[in-house]
């Protein structure tokens, strides 16, 4: 199924999370939608978070419970009703992540049951190939699988900026990582109502994670229906 994921970031607060949840539901139900609809909010408001739709943890610990202050177990997102969690977003990859700590969460979001969600991207300036091959390699666990793991291609330098790749090189990124992993690969960085439609019909694209453009709802929902 095509993935079409959400990520709020750092933004929101329940009164948004409540009344976009429900629009998005209606919308869901209404337009019949196809692709598997994922809302990635603040850890906090997944309780709040509810609709036609699955959710996901921004980020999980790689231990099952202990002393972690601030952190959050993949077994508590599980417990909230969580399916998903991303690993190794660049935001967190930028703030010290290793590839070698983010398969330890992935492992543990598998060992929770939860489908993890590994994003990997060249920053500007980095070889493609280097970069993208190195991350694969290391932050994949021994228990991924293609029915608990997605990758994520998040070219940095297209996160938040508006730049994107061009279709063609997402095309063959996208064979690429598929081939090397074995796995669904979704594409991530700048997706707007513009581009939507032209990303999420190339060819090898099997889903999108979107950001700032995730926050309105309106451009959420055309987002969702770009796809042919
Ligand atoms: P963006 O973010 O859509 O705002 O570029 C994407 C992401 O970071 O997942």
């Amino acid at each position: 199924m095509f993935i079409i994921a959400a990520n709020w970031k750092m933004n929101g607060n329940v009164n948004f999370a409540q009344t976009y949840c429900a629009e998005l539901d209606k919308f869901i139900n209404e337009q019949g939608v196809k692709s598997e609809i994922i809302v990635l909010p603040s850890a906090p408001l997944l309780t709040v978070v509810k609709g036609n739709f699955k959710i996901g943890g921004q980020n999980c610990h790689y231990e099952k419970s202990g002393a972690f202050t601030g952190e959050i177990s993949a077994e508590l997102l599980k417990n909230l009703g969580c399916d998903y969690a991303l690993c190794g977003h660049s935001e967190r990859r930028q703030m010290g992540e290793s590839s070698e700590l983010i398969a330890a969460k992935a492992e543990a979001s598998h060992n929770a049951g939860l489908k993890a969600i590994i994003c990997i991207g060249e920053n500007d300036g980095e070889d493609f190939a280097k970069t993208v091959f190195a991350q694969l390699d290391k932050s994949l666990p021994f228990t991924a699988t293609a029915a608990n793991t997605i990758i994520a291609y998040e070219p940095v330098w297209a996160i938040g900026t508006g730049r994107t790749p061009s279709t063609k090189d997402i095309e063959e990124r996208h064979a690429e990582i598929k081939t090397k992993s074995g796995f669904k690969v979704i594409y991530g960085g700048s997706v707007k109502p513009e581009n939507a439609a032209e990303i999420s019909n190339a060819a090898n694209v099997d889903g999108l994670l979107v950001g700032g453009a995730s926050l309105d709802i309106e451009q959420f929902k055309k987002i969702i229906t770009a796809r042919k």
